[in-house]
């Protein structure tokens, strides 16, 4: 048998690149495969390096809200880099990125522009220690909050699909100021928040690192009370659900604000680009304002923020409309497809996870109870289909803007031939 090209480049990655890949979930060990390399983008469609064509449902793990190549987001790009790629000095595009972040989120009156969503939460760490003058975090088990050093304690996601319950290389005294809570469990949550003056209270509002789980009735008014009660800040990463599930991201949803905000992916427009935010007096403690040293050398790239302003500028009542059309259309589907085969859908606007597992998960012990092996040859059937799902139980599906109608039929009718050969 002739070696595919993937499998070439593969072979040949392997050589020069620690797994072949440069970020863990690509390499789609936890579905038992090798990688697909991937030669362009259109819309939901992709074409990998053979030809092959799939519906795309990782969209980049989010960025792409409106899809691979959208024109508007090319030629934003386009001219941008005709005018120059990066000057390391302030530009037009930034101060209307920062504009519109602070429109769009109620909690933001002050962005700082980073390259990654690991470099904004490390950022508003910074900020929420030197604001209270405490060194510890709180964080929920099966959240990801990027592969900050403290925050690789039960962090879902990459984790979670290799199996590594923490990383080697994080020093013990790092690793000593993060407390891990389960997510939805009120009573950990006050006795952790009795027992450690902490620095800040991270979560994502709508956790999406262990599949998707929304918080339970008054979660996340018990962790605005429990960070106001004892002085601790509440930083809501909305790297995944800003701009996502609604206009204003979770925060509008729930009503629920915190005192710092971490963006990234949507923000981008698929470039890298990420952002911490908050109140005026937290953010004006970075330097140059303040004392708290952060920088970045390609921080507010000239083309990232025209991507992000290009994407953002899509993102209007009706496109949030037809993006939670999309998705229920796409999670009531999958359900159906199933036909009695025991999984749990969840959804939220632009969101989906289909669990292998009956009944809804409240929390990462609850996922890691899914049936990861039966998930694993369920994607792969889906894969020679021409679908292309996470390749991890562990890992949202992202609906996007792009994708039609033809598109979620085709995804079902797949999902449906899959789950009857696994009932058979
Ligand atoms: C909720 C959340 N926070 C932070 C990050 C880190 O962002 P980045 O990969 O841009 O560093 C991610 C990445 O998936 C994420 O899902």
């Amino acid at each position: 048998m002739t070696e595919t090209r993937s499998a070439e480049l593969y072979r040949r990655a392997l050589e020069v690149m620690p797994g072949g890949v440069n970020s863990p979930v690509r390499a789609m060990r936890a579905i038992g495969r090798d990688p697909l390399f991937i030669a362009h983008g259109h819309g939901a469609q992709l074409q990998d390096v053979d030809g092959n064509r799939y519906v795309d449902w990782v969209c980049s793990w989010g960025p792409l809200i409106a899809g691979h190549a959208h024109p508007a987001v090319v030629e934003a790009i386009s001219a941008a880099a005709a005018r120059g790629t990066s000057f390391g000095a302030p530009t037009e595009g930034e101060v209307q990125l920062a504009y519109e972040l602070v429109d769009r989120m109620e909690a933001v009156e002050m962005v700082r522009l980073t390259s990654s969503g690991t470099e904004a939460t490390m950022t508003a760490l910074r900020i929420a220690r030197a604001a209270t003058g405490r060194e510890t975090v709180l964080k929920f088990a099966g959240a990801y909050h990027g592969h900050v050093d403290g925050l690789l304690a039960q962090a879902g996601s990459g984790l979670a699909t290799n199996a590594l319950p923490s990383s080697p290389g994080v020093p013990a005294a790092v690793a000593a100021h993060t407390v891990v809570v389960d997510w939805n469990d009120p009573d950990a949550l006050m006795q952790a928040t009795e027992r450690h003056d902490f620095a800040a209270i991270l979560a994502e509002p709508v956790p999406a690192n262990m599949g998707l789980v929304p918080a339970q009735a008054g979660f996340l008014e018990l962790l605005r009370q429990r960070a106001d009660a004892t002085g601790a800040l509440l930083v809501l990463d909305e790297v995944i659900s800003g701009f996502r599930v609604a206009r204003g991201g979770a925060q509008q949803r729930t009503g629920v604000l915190g005192d710092l905000v971490v963006m990234g992916k949507i923000v981008g427009g698929g470039l890298p680009l990420g952002a911490v935010g908050g109140r005026r007096e937290l953010m004006e403690l970075l330097a140059p304002a303040g004392a708290v040293y952060q920088a970045g050398t390609l921080s507010g790239n000239p083309l990232a923020t025209a991507a992000g302003l290009a994407t953002l500028g899509l993102l209007d009542d009706d496109a949030y409309r037809r993006l939670d059309a999309t998705t229920q259309t796409l999670a009531a589907g999958l359900q159906i497809a199933a036909a009695g085969y025991p999984i749990h859908v969840e959804s939220l606007p632009g969101l989906v996870t289909v669990f292998f597992r009956e009944g809804a998960p409240h929390n990462f012990a609850d996922c890691q109870a899914c049936d990861t092996e039966t998930y694993g040859s369920w994607c792969r059937q889906l894969l020679k289909a021409g679908v292309y799902a996470p390749p991890s139980q562990f890992e949202a599906w992202f609906p996007s803007l792009a994708h039609t109608q033809a598109d979620v039929e085709h995804t079902l009718a797949a999902a449906q031939q899959a789950f009857a050969s696994l009932s058979g």
